[in-house]
């Protein structure tokens, strides 16, 4: 086989290949654990984000750096401590004035995330395929 055909073919391989792998990629649904904000939850997201949380917080890692990652504060704190937090601030942390209806939504908001998963997430682990599966903590 003359050379350029080798490489021809070596090139029309590897673009099969990549176009199969895209394909299964994006037509593949990935298993979320079916998860929707309760109504509540909803009121304390908006709160979240008209406040501008996260400028200084992360979930899942992502946002600002100033204050801690709060992906999973509902599960290291109690209610009382994140309803004070929010109204009496601490160094960096602003003080807001959130009436108790809006303070249950956003206890109600971390709640929930907080039974999306864990992060940092140690207990990943890389599949061979080059994807990451979760272990969920029962
Ligand atoms: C200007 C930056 C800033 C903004 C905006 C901000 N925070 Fe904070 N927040 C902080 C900092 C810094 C801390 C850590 C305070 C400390 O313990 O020293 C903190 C701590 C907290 C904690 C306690 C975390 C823990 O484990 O002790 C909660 C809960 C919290 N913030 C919620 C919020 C919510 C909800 C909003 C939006 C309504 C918000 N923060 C907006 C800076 C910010």
């Amino acid at each position: 086989m003359k050379p350029f055909k080798k490489y021809l073919l070596l090139f029309l391989l590897l673009l099969s290949t990549f176009s199969v792998y895209n394909f299964m990629i994006y037509t593949s649904k990935p298993d979320y654990g079916n998860i929707h904000l309760s109504e509540k939850a909803i009121c304390g997201e908006n709160l979240w984000l008209k406040n501008n949380c996260n400028s200084c917080h992360q979930l899942y890692g992502l946002g600002g750096y100033l204050g801690p990652d709060l992906t999973n504060v509902y599960a290291h704190r109690n209610e009382d401590y994140l309803k004070a937090m929010l109204n009496s601030g601490v160094k960096a942390m602003p003080k807001f004035n959130f009436n108790p209806t809006e303070k249950e939504a956003l206890v109600q908001f971390f709640k929930e995330v907080n039974q999306t998963g864990f992060y940092p997430n140690i207990e990943s682990e890389l599949e061979t395929d080059g994807w990451v599966s979760i272990k969920r903590k029962e």
